[in-house]
């Protein structure tokens, strides 16, 4: 197959697992070095493993998204060891779920942390990397490398979902802001797209009662959906099952691959066909 990555750099966050971890993968067999970067050094040191037992590059870069030092860091890092940056993928988060007049503030504005200020400081600290590179570039009469934003949403922030009033906020406006990037980074040849998975077969959507939970600053917080909503989610999407992270990554890579390269400023829905 084609490599559609060669010779560029990606960040992806949260990719020590699901998604985040298929998509780093994938990146790495299409060419491109993965900065692979999550809250757990575990999970993230083994997906940098398995890509460089198959020949890949890969390094890892352990910390907190939503920590304001964080964006900072990963920039420097990825561009000490390798010198430029082509690709970031903002897919980190979790949910934290609860029925709206029963949610804290505090649950509420976990999420606006993790979808969408962490997000916006990423890109932030890419601007030297990518929007700076890209316009130096042009001024000398270059054609800009391939570089874009892909930021991860869900069809929560597009469509609502019952007991997600904060995740949805979120994911919803994690859209916005990628709209906006495209249209403030264009002009330098810089795409952003966001992309909102329906039903991924992840840690997020096991079933609660296995018991999966997440630690973000000290604080526990249980994943999954209930057991018994499974089978009636399934039966509503048209290609009758969840997606696998590899498939999910696989739209990840069409919006970051050249084939994309006159697609921005869009929210791909990748769901089985289920859009409501
Ligand atoms: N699974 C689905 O059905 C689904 C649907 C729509 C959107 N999403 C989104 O896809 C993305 C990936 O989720 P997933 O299903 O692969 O979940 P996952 O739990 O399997 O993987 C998410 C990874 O992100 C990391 N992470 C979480 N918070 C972090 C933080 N603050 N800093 C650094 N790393 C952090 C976790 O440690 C984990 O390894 C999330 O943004 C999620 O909201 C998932």
């Amino acid at each position: 197959m084609t490599k559609l990555l060669d010779n560029q750099v990606a960040i992806i966050t949260g990719a020590g697992r699901g998604i985040g971890a298929a998509a780093a993968h994938l990146f790495a067999e299409h060419g491109a070095k993965v900065v692979v970067c999550d809250l757990d050094a575990g999970p993230a040191e083994e997906t940098a493993a398995a890509i460089r037992s198959a020949g890949g590059e890969a390094m890892v870069v352990v910390g907190d998204v939503t920590d304001p030092a964080f964006p900072e860091e990963i920039m420097s890092k990825t561009i000490a060891a390798y010198g430029k940056l082509n690709i970031l993928v903002n897919n980190a988060g979790y949910t934290w779920d609860g029925m709206l007049h029963k949610m804290s503030d505090r649950q509420f504005q976990a999420m606006l942390d993790v979808h969408n200020l962490a997000p916006f400081r990423l890109i932030r600290a890419a601007a030297p990397h990518m929007r700076e590179v890209a316009k130096a570039e042009k001024a000398a009469g270059k054609t800009p490398e391939p570089r874009c934003i892909i930021n991860i949403s869900s069809t929560s922030g597009v469509n609502g979902n019952i007991g997600q009033a904060n995740y949805s906020t979120a994911k919803s406006g994690i859209i916005g802001l990628t709209k906006t990037v495209a249209k403030e980074w264009g002009p330098f040849g810089i795409r952003c797209n966001a992309i909102a998975f329906g039903y991924i077969d992840t840690r997020l959507t096991r079933d609660q009662e296995s018991g999966e939970k997440i630690v973000v600053a000290g604080e526990e917080v249980q994943l999954g959906i209930p057991g018994h909503m499974k089978g009636m989610i399934t039966m509503l999407i048209p290609l009758g099952r969840a997606g696998t992270p590899a498939e999910a990554a696989g739209a990840i890579l069409l919006m970051a691959s050249p084939l994309a390269s006159y697609i921005t400023g869009q929210m791909l829905m990748v769901t089985g066909g289920l859009n409501t």
